[in-house]
């Protein structure tokens, strides 16, 4: 039997999904889809995702109750807001209430309350996965499962922002703020509210998600001291590629005083740097850890594609189809 799953939010990344689900013919049938303003459509049978991508009109106006979706995962990829996390997280602790598995691309739920939604997943026997939510589908918390298990990561650095790298390197050859920012517009990578990147509320999250899913912290998103990638920063970058060294939106995370604590902004990097070759769109994170000494992974220039691929990955381990390497 293919594993049922319903889309809540088919924009960039669920129609992206939609191609890959398409593409791979992977064992999954999409029962429920659903969006803001596009209506939403259910269909036990299935849904004919050729048919929606090509633009039909969805037929129900009102969205579905999570509880009453035919499904057996909710993928989650609705709009971030880094203040509540909703709408998602509702949607995510109806789904693990009502007996679902949830994957979900959005850092809201995961930020603001990994510990209560992976203690309900667990009372329901259920699996919560959120690899789409760092850093496309650079492994992060595969990797920390697959590769780092016993080790402790004591500290992590990393450029987890394609839209703020995509400036700061843009800006480096002289291309005006402006320009780069529409450019990560237009090619589905920027938030849908770009103040969540240039503000560091996405990057913010994001460093949330790292100390409290890897470090056992306990930090919410005001907790990250944040600098902004504005026009100052731009100038800052410009400068250093004058001195053959370069201006990456930087977040770092380590223990200080027996806490954990953690920040984001604009930081001059030398070429000796892991992170120095990580350029425009792609992202990369430096692990410490005290068993598998220093860990670094680098995505270059990935596409909205990868995060479908993500969230494909995470979707595989649940429903136990991965294939054996
Ligand atoms: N784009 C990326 O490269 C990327 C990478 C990693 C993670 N993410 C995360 O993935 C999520 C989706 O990103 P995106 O780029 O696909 O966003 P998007 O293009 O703005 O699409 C958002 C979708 O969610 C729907 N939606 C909005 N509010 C909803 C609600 N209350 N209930 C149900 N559906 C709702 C929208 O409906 P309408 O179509 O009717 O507006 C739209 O279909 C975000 O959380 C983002 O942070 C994105």
């Amino acid at each position: 039997m293919p594993v049922r799953l319903a889309l809540f939010g088919f924009g960039n990344v669920g129609r992206a999904l939609a191609r890959t689900l398409l593409e791979t013919k992977a064992p999954f049938v999409v029962t429920a889809l659903a969006t803001k303003r596009h209506g939403a459509v259910v269909d036990a049978a299935g849904i004919d995702l050729g048919t929606i991508l090509a633009g039909t009109d969805l037929p129900l106006r009102e969205l579905p109750p999570i509880a009453s979706v035919p499904a057996d995962v909710l993928v989650e990829m609705t709009p971030l807001d880094p203040v509540s996390g909703e709408p998602a997280l509702g949607y995510v602790r109806n789904a693990l209430t009502a007996g679902m598995h949830v994957v979900t691309a959005n850092k809201g739920p995961i930020a603001r309350a990994y510990r209560e939604l992976e203690a309900l997943a667990t009372k329901q026997g259920r699996m919560l996965r959120f690899e789409a939510t760092l850093a496309d589908c650079l492994p992060v918390f595969t990797l920390r499962r697959a590769a780092l298990p016993l080790a402790t990561i004591t500290a992590i650095r990393g450029i987890v922002s394609s839209t703020n790298n995509h400036i700061l390197s843009a800006a480096a050859t002289g291309v005006p703020f402006e320009d780069a920012l529409a450019d990560a517009q237009r090619l589905g990578i920027a938030e849908a509210d770009p103040r969540n990147d240039l503000e560091g509320h996405d990057a913010a999250a994001k460093a949330t998600i790292l100390a409290n899913v890897l470090m056992g912290a306990e930090l919410v998103p005001e907790d990250i001291a944040r600098e902004p990638i504005d026009e100052r920063a731009a100038t800052a970058a410009r400068a250093a590629a004058d001195n053959g060294d370069r201006v990456r939106p930087l977040i770092e995370i380590a223990r200080r005083g027996g806490k954990v604590v953690a920040s984001f902004g604009p930081r001059r990097l030398a070429p000796m740097d892991p992170l120095f070759a990580v350029d425009d769109f792609s992202m990369g994170l430096v692990f410490e850890t005290d068993l598998a000494g220093r860990v670094v992974v680098q995505l270059h220039d990935p596409h909205v594609d990868q995060v479908a691929y993500a969230i494909l990955t995470d979707l595989l381990e649940i429903s136990g189809t991965m294939p054996r390497p």
